[in-house]
Parts: structure tokens; C-alpha cells; sequence
């Protein structure tokens, strides 16, 4: 497959001239990455190993990359976003930000993922999933006395006030999604009072989704709301991190890739886009302990990836939660309600 694709791009990066052939620029691209660094980098470097195309990359947190894409939409400087949860993919999708496009590798992966796209009219796909929750340091719980917490509403008690960090829902995409797990949960409002109660706890909210869970691997934070491959990711790494998936049942994420519309290198583009969806480019994961779930079928999935059929799944409404209307009236209201109470 990997072979296939390079020879379509070296092909396409030439053309005729009258009697000469001369290379178009087809041989770069520029990827916005919004998974983990060190997994945007071997992908990057991967996809350029099999491709012989330059890739050039910036990584940032879902919500920002989304509002990137949006301030660039009538000058775009990226051609394809890769990773980082679909909610702001489907909405990139939805305000035509993005291109739609079907790779002949489509059929190898999972419905959810397929899914992910034709409810997009093509214009994004799923790439890997995985659950929220939440993992704490095992020490510095015990350090301070506190109970150990097994559910989303353990997290409201007074004990842990100043012990519990997340992102900003703004920025990521993994606060967006535990914003829009609790009001599926609870009910928007009991989900925001929720929010409130919790934000009474919080001692910093990140930019990025994965940040709360470093810092408690590092002995800086106690419990941090992420998604639980995230934790599992620092678990296995030798950190003190327990991994909870709360007992009232939780949401997950579809990471997603979109192509960004009107981008500067479209074959590339595409070059990339079938590339990662394939089973080798999925496979990559495994090295830098990235414990999603692959979209990919035949691809790898780790023996420590949090296994998604014995966590209690919502049934996340990922039209309702990737709608722009719905998003934005989401973090809005978290912003004028929640944000801004006293700590
Ligand atoms: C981490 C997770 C990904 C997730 C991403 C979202 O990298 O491993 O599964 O898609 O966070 O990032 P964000 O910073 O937007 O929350």
C-alpha cells in the first residue's frame, strides 16, 4: 500500500511541459498535528521516509488548531490536520473549512471511523478512539490523605480542592469533550453545576488536553482529567498514576484528519491522508506508547490500550457535541458561567 502511494505522488509530481517534463511543486506539505507531539513527529518523519515529500509541522491542541485553520480560511497555510478529537473536526467540516475527499483505503477501518465521515460529507475521518477519565498519583494521594476517587462526582469533594487540573475546553479537545460527556451525563444542568463544583477544585487549567496528567506523573499536580490512554501512557512509563474510568460511565473521542480546504499542496495532501490510513502508518503508535485504538482494522492495537468494551461508554451524540452551533454555544456558556467564578 505504503509502495502504491509513493509511486502515485513521485508520478504526480511531474507533469508535462510541451516537450519537457518539470517538477510542480508536489513534493511538500505542511501538517498541523494535534495528537502527541512525539506521535506527530513520527509520523512526519514516516510519511517522509515513504514518500520522499517534506513535511513541515506545527503541533497544537484541537480547539486551537481548529481556530487556526478558521482565522487562515481565506489565505489557508496547512494542508492537512491530523489527530486531535473529531467534535472540531466536525465542525470544520460543517463551516467548510475543510475538503472533502475518499481514500481508496477507506474500507479498512471501522465503522466509527467511517462514520465519522460520512456524516461529514467526506470532509473528515476517524483515525483512532479512546475513553475519558481521569488518573491521579497513587503517592501524592496518599501523601495527602485523600481518598482514593472511582467516579466523575468523587471529584466535587472539598478533599480535593487545589488537587485536580484539566485543560480549557477553549484550546482542547479533550476538556471539550469531558464539558460535553458531563452535560450527556448529567443533564446540562446538573452537567453545570457539575462544571462549576469542579472548577471550586481545579488548580489550573492547560492548554492542552494531555498536560494534566504529565504533571501529576511528575509529582506537580494530583489528579488530572484526560483521556485514560493518556494516563495509561504515563503508567506504563513507570509514574505512580492510577488510570479511573468513572463509575457513572464516560464519553470518548473519535481523533480525527481532515484535509484543509484550498491548501498549497492537494496531492500531498492526499498522499498523506492515504498514507495514515493505512494499517503500517497506524502501527506506528505502538512506538511511542500511543494507546488509542486504531481505526485501521488490521492494524496493531496494544496490549495496554484502555479496552474500550469493558469501560461504561455514553452514547456520544457526536453530531450534537461536533456542531458549530453547538460548540460554541457550549464554550461560551462555560466561559461566562463557570470560568469565571472565584477559586
Ligand atoms: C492527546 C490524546 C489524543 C487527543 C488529544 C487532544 O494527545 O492522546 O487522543 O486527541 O490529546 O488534544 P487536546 O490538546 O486538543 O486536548
Amino acid at each position: 500500500m505504503m509502495k502504491r502511494t509513493f509511486l502515485a505522488t513521485s508520478i504526480a509530481a511531474v507533469v508535462l511541459s510541451g516537450t519537457s517534463t518539470v517538477a510542480v511543486a508536489k513534493d511538500k506539505m505542511t501538517l498541523y498535528c494535534s495528537a502527541e507531539e512525539n506521535w506527530c513527529q513520527l509520523m512526519l518523519n514516516s510519511f517522509e521516509e515513504a514518500t520522499g515529500i517534506d513535511v513541515s509541522m506545527t503541533r497544537k491542541s484541537s480547539g486551537e488548531t481548529f481556530a487556526q485553520i478558521k482565522a487562515e480560511a481565506t489565505n489557508p497555510k496547512g494542508d492537512v490536520w491530523w489527530g486531535g478529537t473529531g467534535d472540531p473536526h466536525l465542525q470544520a467540516a460543517e463551516e467548510g473549512l475543510t475538503a472533502a475527499y475518499v481514500s481508496e483505503n477507506r474500507s479498512e477501518l471501522a465503522d466509527w471511523a467511517i462514520s465519522q465521515a460520512t456524516s461529514a460529507g467526506d470532509k473528515t475521518i476517524g483515525i483512532y478512539s479512546g475513553a475519558l477519565g481521569y488518573g491521579y498519583n497513587t503517592e501524592l494521594l496518599a501523601a495527602n490523605g485523600l481518598s482514593e476517587p472511582s467516579c466523575w462526582k468523587d471529584l466535587l469533594k472539598p478533599e480535593y480542592k487545589g488537587h485536580v487540573q484539566m485543560a480549557n475546553p477553549n484550546s482542547s479537545g479533550t476538556a471539550y469533550t469531558t464539558l460535553a460527556t458531563i452535560v450527556q451525563l448529567f443533564g446540562e444542568d446538573e452537567g453545570f453545576e457539575f462544571m462549576k463544583g469542579l472548577h471550586a477544585n481545579i488548580n489550573q487549567y492547560t492548554k492542552s488536553g494531555s498536560a494534566p496528567i504529565k504533571s501529576a506523573a511528575r509529582g506537580e499536580n494530583t489528579i488530572g482529567i484526560v483521556f485514560m490512554h493518556d494516563a495509561v501512557k504515563q503508567a506504563v512509563a513507570g509514574f505512580p498514576i492510577k488510570v479511573v474510568a468513572p463509575c457513572e460511565g464516560t464519553g470518548y473521542e473519535i481523533g480525527s484528519m481532515s484535509i484543509i480546504k484550498d491548501g498549497r499542496n492537494p496531492e500531498s495532501a492526499q498522499a498523506f491522508y492515504d498514507w495514515a490510513l493505512t494499517a503500517e502508518a497506524q502501527t506506528l503508535a505502538l512506538q511511542v506508547n500511543a494507546f488509542q485504538v486504531p481505526a485501521n482494522t488490521g492494524a496493531e492495537t496494544s496490549p495496554s490500550a484502555p479496552d474500550l468494551a469493558s469501560i461504561k461508554l455514553i452514547d456520544y451524540d457526536f453530531s450534537k457535541y461536533g456542531s458549530s452551533a453547538e460548540r460554541k454555544r457550549l464554550l461560551k456558556k462555560w466561559d461566562d458561567e463557570v470560568s469565571v467564578l472565584p477559586q
